[in-house]
């Protein structure tokens, strides 16, 4: 039998560990994505179908070298509470996005944050690209914060899938100046 290893590190954060998607947390994805808070700003909750097609989506991008979202998990037991990491879109080509959905029992401890500086930090570090957005409808204020907090500046708004987006950017330039003011 095949068994795919995934090229993806394992990312570590002071509270958190984000390592690659496997397809045994098709359990744990299914109970979030059918939370609708965990769905806020998409279409609604997901079927377990549905949730299976995305975390295929996410695998296949990591089977083919491209980064991928990261499984959010504590250090101090191996639930996964969500997602965090790369994703990319026809839609908008050219562009990684960092992308985030936290299990809602666990919002507002600044765990996101955590998580996407140091996705952030890979992205320019490791991966060394060029420059990375995230999407984020303006009226959804906690995800705002976190790309703020993350260094990240509204460029422009556009429209995404039928729904008013910010685009939310940060190149690497400005992020080499960032760490050497910081
Ligand atoms: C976006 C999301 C991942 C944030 O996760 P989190 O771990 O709670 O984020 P953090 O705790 O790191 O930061 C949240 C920030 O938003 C702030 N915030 C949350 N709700 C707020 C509100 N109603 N008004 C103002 N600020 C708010 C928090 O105070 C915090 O900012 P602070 O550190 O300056 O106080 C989480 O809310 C989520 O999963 N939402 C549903 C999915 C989603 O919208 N994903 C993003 C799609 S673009």
């Amino acid at each position: 039998m095949f068994v795919f290893i995934s090229q993806m590190p394992i990312l570590e954060t002071p509270r958190l560990i984000l390592r690659p998607f496997r397809e045994e947390d098709i359990d744990h994805l299914a109970e979030l994505t059918a939370n609708p808070d965990f769905m806020r700003f998409t279409l609604g909750p997901y079927t377990r179908e549905q949730t299976q097609g995305v975390l295929d989506k996410f695998l296949s991008w990591d089977k083919a070298g491209l980064p991928s979202p990261f499984a959010v998990v504590l250090r101090e037991n191996t639930e996964v509470l969500g997602y965090c990491g790369f994703l990319h879109h026809p839609e908008v080509p050219g562009e990684v996005e960092i992308g985030y959905r936290l299990d809602p029992a666990y919002w507002n401890r600044g765990l996101i944050t955590e998580a996407a500086r140091t996705v952030r930090d890979h992205a320019f570090e490791d991966l060394k690209l060029p420059r990375v957005i995230s999407l984020i409808h303006p009226e959804n204020i906690p995800s705002r914060r976190v790309a703020e907090k993350n260094g990240m500046k509204i460029e422009k708004e556009i429209t995404f899938r039928g729904f008013p987006t910010l685009v939310f950017a940060m190149t690497r330039e400005q992020w080499l100046a960032e760490r050497g003011a910081g």
